[in-house]
């Protein structure tokens, strides 16, 4: 027999259990910062559904156990809301934010700067939350702005929307509103398991948000990873308590244990939301959800009050919009390329279309593993993404919309430029030509690599111009443009005189170089910069690196048992040693290099014998500078991060280098601690 003081003691174990839940809840969603293990808190909920299995009288509709989503319902019941959720005016140029700032001025009669609350515009769908008495009672969507759908039980299995307010101070009646999203951790791992499943995937984590909250059917909800973040107080907060800015009210959204974006900051001015703005885009692709913009606010309520509203948009808000980075196009075409090293690229011939404000043609599937993985097919729809600077891509194929008479790609037998084979060594992703020089496409690319401005530098050796002293079988490889005449080249179709002659004095003013420019310009197979540095840093010059064997590069920083095999295999091949014998007598030259000094400062530098990776733009050095700085104190900077690096250098727009580095816990310094370091010695 279970008794009384049995109940009782489950009941303050479950009452225990629910608190503690919502507070590691809170700490998760709300404050990004847990304080116990995924598998803690595990045993908290499992514990706590054990309780209320066995006293079933105890269950509570706000009990966290209970976000699992009713039955499915037939239809959404509609709601209106009790002030409209209206729209945002949106503005692109920062002449369109100029403008709103001062037409807010003109209107409140000011004269100094406004203070604003600019925050990340989440790209997601606007719900609204009514609490009453600290209880969640409503969630709707936002429909057309005056009426929504009544979505409250699907809401209830959103982890981070608290069914019972923390604290006190809350009005009777909260209506809260936000926006709903899903992480992109959280919508990569979803489309995996749909796609595992045969099941429809979504082109992105908006229409996942949307798609997976609205579901009649709350434990479809539940299992879909929602998110939500509180940006508003919406009707029934007339409350005197309450603070009279908008950030304020936000922080006190947060200690009710609301998620309120960390990101929201205060900023004053036209030039405080530019500067806003231009962070948060160079940010955008490393936070963990999708942002299409940033919103401006009137921070102050009672100028809101006093600027009002236009139409179905407030007067003191905005949204600031970045170039849309995703699009969808068809692909009209596969091609195969040939590249310097006989790698056949894939490459994607679409019907061109804007994405992050550029137009894109063409988009590189990388190998031919990657196509088949993404399983693309000439007709089919792609979502094509371009962020910020990075290389336009392929992001899936909307199979759904795939044509009956798409075409698949197949890799080809042969090089589409000069007909040798294209083999693929087992297990090896990349496909390759294997006419190596005598393919005019390797040999076009290794001449427009030799010639170009990190390499021999050679002023005016453009591609169409490669292009045609290959075809014109006046050049097979770097050593013949050493014999070129300025008749030879003005007798090339388009080619003037003047230019002519302008071209042959580059290409005799490349004759004087260094040997890490030459090395690098040889084209040798993953010698790229900083490792021909390194190579003409250790061996000081060409003739004992030619001799070296494998063991012997190994001792060069940075060169590992692939890049030694590469590079000894390089020198062996005749045809290379030849092509290098022709190019010294032709006259390109260089002056060995001085083995580093054993100069005292060196000695005393923290940098010797570190392995340095830049990334980013720094504000005093150029990438030279700092490399030469870097070495002049024994150091080598190499081209990516591996276990094996001492530093990375991040500046401005640091790239994926400074993620990798953090993941290795690499140490990384900031512009003023790379210069404290060079300070040093
Ligand atoms: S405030 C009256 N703040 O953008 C002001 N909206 O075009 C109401 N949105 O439907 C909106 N992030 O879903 C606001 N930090 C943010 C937002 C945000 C995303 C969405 C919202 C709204 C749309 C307006």
């Amino acid at each position: 027999m279970r008794g009384a003081s049995d109940r009782a003691e489950a009941q303050a174990e479950i009452t225990r259990l629910r608190a503690a839940i919502r507070y590691h809840d809170h700490c998760y969603y709300v404050l990004d910062h847990p304080e116990i293990s995924d598998a803690e808190y595990d045993g908290l909920m499992r514990r706590l559904q054990a309780l209320e299995a066995q006293w079933p009288t105890l269950i509570d509709p706000d009990s966290p156990t209970q976000r699992v989503g009713g039955a499915p319902s037939p239809a959404f019941l509609s709601v209106t809301h009790r002030e409209p959720m209206l729209s945002l005016e949106n503005a692109f140029q920062d002449g369109e934010v100029e403008a709103f700032d001062r037409r807010v001025r003109e209107r409140l009669g000011l004269d100094g700067l406004v203070t604003y609350c600019a925050e990340p515009k989440l790209d997601g769908l606007a719900v609204s939350l009514l609490y009453e008495d600290g209880r969640l009672v409503r969630g709707a969507t936002r429909g057309d702005g005056y009426t929504g759908e009544d979505v409250t039980a699907n809401l209830r299995t959103v982890p981070s929307v608290p069914l019972r307010l923390n604290g006190s101070g809350w009005p009777r009646e909260l209506e809260v509103r936000g926006e709903v999203y899903m992480p992109r951790a959280g919508f990569d791992a979803m489309n995996a398991r749909l796609r595992a499943a045969d099941e429809r995937v979504f082109a992105n984590p908006r229409n996942a948000a949307a798609g997976s909250l609205r579901q009649l059917d709350a434990r479809v909800s539940a299992r879909r990873p929602l998110r939500w973040f509180a940006y508003a107080l919406g009707a029934g907060a007339s409350d005197a308590r309450l603070p009279d800015t908008h950030f304020d009210r936000l922080a006190c959204l947060r200690d009710w244990g609301l998620p309120v974006c960390t990101l929201n900051e205060r900023v004053h001015g036209v030039t405080g939301l530019l500067d806003y703005y231009h962070r948060m885009q160079a940010r955008r692709d490393s936070l963990d959800f999708e942002i299409d913009g940033v919103v401006y606010k009137v921070d102050d309520l009672d100028a809101q009050r006093r600027l009002g509203f236009v139409s179905r948009a407030p007067r003191w808000a905005l949204a600031h919009k970045y170039p849309a980075e995703e699009a969808t196009t068809q692909i009209q075409a596969v091609a195969f390329q040939v590249g310097r090293t006989g790698a056949v690229t894939p490459v994607a011939r679409l019907a061109p279309v804007v994405v992050g404000g550029v137009t894109v043609s063409n988009v590189s599937l990388h190998n031919f593993d990657e196509l088949q993985r993404k399983d693309v097919r000439i007709g089919d729809t792609v979502v094509i993404r371009r962020a910020g600077d990075v290389i336009p891509e392929v992001v899936r194929v909307l199979t759904e919309a795939r044509p009956a008479d798409a075409v698949a790609v197949t890799l080809p037998t042969h090089c589409p430029e000069c007909g040798a084979a294209v083999v693929r060594p087992e297990g090896e992703v990349i496909a390759r030509c294997s006419g190596q020089l005598t393919c005019p496409a390797q040999r076009k690319e290794a001449l427009r690599h030799f010639a170009s401005r990190r390499a021999m530098d050679i002023e005016g050796l453009g591609e169409k111009l490669v292009d045609q002293l290959v075809e014109a079988g006046r050049v097979h490889d770097p050593a013949d443009l050493y014999g070129l005449s300025a008749e030879d080249i003005a007798s090339l179709p388009r080619q003037g005189e003047k230019s002519a002659a302008n071209l042959v004095a580059a290409i005799d003013r490349s004759r004087a170089t260094t040997l890490s420019r030459f090395l690098y310009a040889l084209g040798v197979p993953e010698v790229g910069e900083a490792t021909a540095r390194s190579l003409a840093l250790h061996f000081g010059d060409l003739e004992p690196l030619m001799a070296a064997d494998e063991g012997a590069l190994q001792a060069v920083p940075d060169v590992g048992p692939v890049v030694s095999a590469q590079i000894a295999a390089f020198f062996r091949e005749p045809h290379n040693r030849e092509v290098i014998e022709r190019l010294r007598a032709a006259g390109v030259h260089w002056a060995p290099v001085a083995a580093p000094a054993p100069d005292p400062a060196a000695q005393a530098s923290p940098l010797r014998g570190k392995r340095v990776v830049l990334t980013g733009t720094l504000a005093g050095f150029t990438r030279e500078a700092a490399t030469a700085e870097i070495q002049a104190r024994g150091g080598t900077v190499s081209g990516s991060v591996s276990a094996r690096t001492d530093y990375v250098v991040a500046g401005d727009d640091p790239g994926s280098k400074l993620d990798k580095a953090r993941a290795l816990g690499v140490a990384v310094l900031d512009e003023a601690a790379f210069q404290a370091l060079l300070n040093e010695g």
